[in-house]
């Protein structure tokens, strides 16, 4: 039985040289894959220095409204330590046997500390888990940070996530095929130095990843993930002085500008293989940004709207009706023909229904659905295919 730290040691030398974990077959259309491979696709995230932030609780002195209701919604919770989480509070004592790898999961709690341990091959040596990805509205995943031989600090994604649909702690998305070279891969997926700064940053305000810590970190995707860093906002306000110095100041920005923002963290088009832009890809679901650019209701209306339109980004979108989903699809589509473009009715259903039949809840893995945001007739997608193969 080798201890924990060696084996460590030894998978991330095997790593580095480029035989780390490995999959059986690149993912299908019919798996999903995990945040960390979606994170190869994704740029870093520029981020302005760390004095120029204030942090989301200094914008509640004067905008208490808009942070209670942001506080309800999954941008506030995307980024905890694992103890913050109830449900991992309450695993001391839990196994889980993972049949794919022969193993069981031991879980720890005692104080601040959850861990895991797989006593068959390492003892009594234990796996801290440290922070705990997602709100919890369709999952939650567990990411460590560890040394990497070169100086640097790798991740390793949690083999188990805890799924809101059914409630259950079950295999990470895109972790089935995943080969265990070392041992120690038996408690999730190595991501690559280069990678878990960028899984941080979009689970984060701020951040910066440093000796397996995350220092300089506001946590969560924050009111300055959006609105940019708030400092000089607050020295403008106080000093009376007419620029506000932030963004989203009512009527100085395009639909273009605010998807541009949202796209650093659900993703743009330029960042995403061509491959998986198609409308037979499940993954692409995730991306709302690069759907809803897709379709010709954005194409074709001159960019006329954008994510703000359907969602008050300081809400829950489960707040909002159905209906109120349709309002905005009706605006458009109501026949009228003094517009430049006239959007037509819908010759099957002009009045109402528009979300489930073009935007329905695609399920991407068992019990969990995302909104599929190209809105589009889903009908004639086998010819959207052929086209594009024939390319
Ligand atoms: C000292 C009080 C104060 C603080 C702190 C403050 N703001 Fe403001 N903010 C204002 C005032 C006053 C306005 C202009 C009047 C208004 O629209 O509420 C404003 C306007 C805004 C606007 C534009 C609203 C519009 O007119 O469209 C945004 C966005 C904004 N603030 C975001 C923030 C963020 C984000 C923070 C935290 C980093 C923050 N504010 C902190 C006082 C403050
Ligand atoms: C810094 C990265 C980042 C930015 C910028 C960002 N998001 Fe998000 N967004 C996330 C993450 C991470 C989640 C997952 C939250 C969770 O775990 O529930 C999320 C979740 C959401 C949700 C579901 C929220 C819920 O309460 O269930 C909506 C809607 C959303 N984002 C819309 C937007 C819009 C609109 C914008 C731009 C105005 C935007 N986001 C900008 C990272 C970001
Ligand atoms: C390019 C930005 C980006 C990176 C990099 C990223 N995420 Fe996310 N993550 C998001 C966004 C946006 C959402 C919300 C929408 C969604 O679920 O796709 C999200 C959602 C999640 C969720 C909630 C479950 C879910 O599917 O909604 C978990 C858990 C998660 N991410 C874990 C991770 C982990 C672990 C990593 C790194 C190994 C990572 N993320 C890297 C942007 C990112
Ligand atoms: C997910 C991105 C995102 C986050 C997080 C976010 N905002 Fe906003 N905010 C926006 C966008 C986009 C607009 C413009 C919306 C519109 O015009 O409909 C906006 C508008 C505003 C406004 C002016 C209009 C209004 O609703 O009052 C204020 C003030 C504001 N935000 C403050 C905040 C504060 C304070 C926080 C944190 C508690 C925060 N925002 C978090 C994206 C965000
Ligand atoms: C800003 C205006 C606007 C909004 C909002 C809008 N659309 Fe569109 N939509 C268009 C335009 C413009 C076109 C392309 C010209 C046309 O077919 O009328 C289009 C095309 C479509 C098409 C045909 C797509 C195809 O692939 O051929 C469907 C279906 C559609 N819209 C449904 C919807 C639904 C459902 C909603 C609400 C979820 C919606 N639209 C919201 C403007 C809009
Ligand atoms: C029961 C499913 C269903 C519902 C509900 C529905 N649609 Fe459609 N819609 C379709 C189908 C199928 C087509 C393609 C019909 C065809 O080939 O002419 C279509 C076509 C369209 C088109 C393209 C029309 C054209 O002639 O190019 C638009 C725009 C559209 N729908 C908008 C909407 C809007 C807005 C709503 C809500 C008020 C809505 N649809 C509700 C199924 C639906
Ligand atoms: C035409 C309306 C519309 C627009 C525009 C729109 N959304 Fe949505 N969005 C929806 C609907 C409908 C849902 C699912 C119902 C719900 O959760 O309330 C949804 C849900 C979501 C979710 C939660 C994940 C899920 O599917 O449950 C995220 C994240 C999201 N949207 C992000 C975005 C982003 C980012 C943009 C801009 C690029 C955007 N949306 C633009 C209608 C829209």
């Amino acid at each position: 039985m080798m201890p924990l730290k060696r084996v460590l040691l030894v998978l991330i030398a095997l790593w580095n040289s480029g035989c780390g974990s490995t999959t059986h077959e690149e993912p299908s259309r019919t798996e999903i894959a995990s945040d960390a491979e979606a994170a190869i696709a994704s740029a870093k995230r520029e981020q302005p220095p760390f004095e120029e932030f204030a942090g989301t609780e200094a914008c509640r002195d004067c905008h208490e409204e808009v942070f209670q209701s942001y506080l309800k919604t999954g941008h506030a919770q995307t980024l905890r330590h694992a103890y913050e989480v109830p449900f991992l509070q309450g695993l001391d004592g839990h196994q889980f046997v993972d049949e794919l790898r022969g193993v069981t999961l031991h879980y720890h709690v005692s104080g601040e500390r959850i861990e895991v341990s797989i006593p068959e091959r390492f003892g009594d040596d234990r796996f801290e888990l440290q922070y705990a990805l997602g709100s919890g509205a369709h999952g939650i995943t567990c990411l460590t940070l560890l040394p990497d031989v070169a100086g640097g600090t790798l991740g390793i994604e949690h083999r188990l996530t805890w799924y809101e649909s059914d409630k259950k702690f079950r295999l990470t998305p895109g972790h089935r095929n995943l080969e265990a070279v070392q041992d120690s891969e038996m408690f999730g997926r190595i991501v690559h130095r280069d990678l878990v700064g960028r899984c941080v940053s979009c689970h984060a305000t701020t951040s910066r990843i440093e000796n397996e810590e995350i220092v300089d970190l506001i946590p969560h995707v924050g009111c300055e993930s959006c609105h940019g860093p708030g400092r000089a906002h607050i020295r403008a306000v106080n000093e009376g002085k007419p620029d506000l110095a932030i963004k989203f100041v009512a009527d100085s920005w395009t639909p273009e500008d605010e998807i541009t923002v949202c796209a650093e963290c659900h993703r743009s088009e330029h960042e995403i293989p061509d491959e998986v832009i198609r409308t037979d890809e499940l993954r692409i679901v995730r991306f709302q940004s690069v759907g809803l650019t897709q379709s010709r209701c954005y194409t074709e209306s001159a960019k006329a709207f954008s994510c703000a339109t359907c969602h008050n980004p300081h809400h829950k979108p489960g707040d909002r009706s159905g209906t109120a989903y349709e309002a905005v699809c009706i605006d458009c589509h109501d026949g009228r023909t003094e517009r430049e473009t006239p959007e037509v009715r819908c010759r099957v259903s002009p009045e109402e229904g528009c979300i489930k039949c073009h935007m329905p809840p695609v399920e991407i893995l068992p019990g969990v659905h995302f909104a599929d945001h190209w809105i589009r007739i889903r009908e004639r997608d086998d010819e959207r295919l052929r086209a594009l193969d024939q390319r």
